[in-house]
């Protein structure tokens, strides 16, 4: 297994800035590494091709940019986390907003959005509600789009949903099966827009009552979480919400002040404080 230095992590981040515009010179060190080091060994590749190729080759970044990102996802992904969510989060919001918006940041292959959407279609509000589901990976995002997952996957998912007590006998209600895939169905997304979105260099764009950025910033370094939670504060409505994943935390940031615990267990905070 080859090893790479901190300078050519650094060579690899700077290049990556500078010809296509992604900034990954905040990421935590040691998963931007392993991501590196996994790319090498799968394209067969040294630091010196790798960074010619991203150099000679501008349609690899794509490929690069799916591969450096990890978009492992699960549908009700933490069962318990969404039971909170339908039990006493919505509800919560739907006190003051009968219609409100939700920003899923960091999306992956869209099982979190479809699970919100499934969640809210069972509550009986799913058209109250406009999502809008981002990624910094445009691959991730036209298979999240397609609401299509091979069906190897279901089992688990299943599970999750039984674990999460959805009002369905099965998932299976809201999918077909088709050529090894189950195929969710697609009026499900009607409310959702998925646009690319880059968390580090991207601006503001709307105001929402909830934000989820789960299991996202876990690869940020600490100044990079900083200002990361710096825009989520300012894209949400005062007394709206904001989760994150179940590892992850918001104490040691500076605009934590701004929010308080809702629930510790599922990392739910709420922001308080302009
Ligand atoms: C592990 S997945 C999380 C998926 C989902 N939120 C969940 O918890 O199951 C992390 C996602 O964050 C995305 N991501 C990483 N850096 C990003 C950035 N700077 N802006 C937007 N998305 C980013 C990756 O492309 C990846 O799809």
């Amino acid at each position: 297994m080859q090893d790479i230095d901190i300078a050519d992590l650094k060579r690899i981040s700077e290049l990556i800035h500078q010809k296509y515009n992604y900034d990954f010179r905040n990421y935590a060190m040691s998963s931007f590494k392993r991501r590196v080091l996994r790319i090498m060994e799968l394209k067969k590749l040294t630091v010196d091709t790798l960074l010619k190729k991203l150099t000679d080759t501008p349609v690899f970044i794509n490929e690069f940019l799916d591969e450096l990102t990890v978009n492992v996802t699960e549908m009700f992904r933490d069962p318990s986390f969404w039971r909170v969510m339908r039990e006493e989060i919505i509800p919560a919001i739907m006190l003051n907003h009968k219609q409100f918006k939700i920003w899923h940041a960091g999306c992956s292959s869209g099982e979190e959005v479809l699970t919100m959407c499934i969640m809210l279609k069972e509550m009986g509000i799913l058209q109250d509600v406009t999502l809008i589901a981002t990624d910094l990976d445009v691959n991730i995002l036209e298979r999240a789009k397609t609401a299509t997952y091979p069906i190897k996957n279901m089992e688990l998912n299943e599970k999750n949903y039984i674990r999460f007590q959805g009002s369905a006998s099965s998932l299976k209600d809201y999918y077909r099966e088709e050529n090894g895939n189950a195929i969710f169905n697609r009026e499900l997304f009607a409310n959702v827009s998925f646009r690319k979105h880059d968390l580090v260099l991207g601006e503001i764009f709307n105001k929402f009552d909830l934000v989820l950025c789960r299991n996202v910033m876990i690869y940020f370094n600490q100044s990079l979480q900083n200002e990361v939670l710096k825009k989520f504060h300012e894209s949400l409505f005062k007394y709206g919400y904001l989760a994150i994943g179940s590892k992850e935390s918001l104490i040691w940031c500076d605009y934590a002040n701004r929010f308080i615990v809702v629930n510790n267990e599922e990392k739910i905070y709420k922001k308080i404080k302009d």
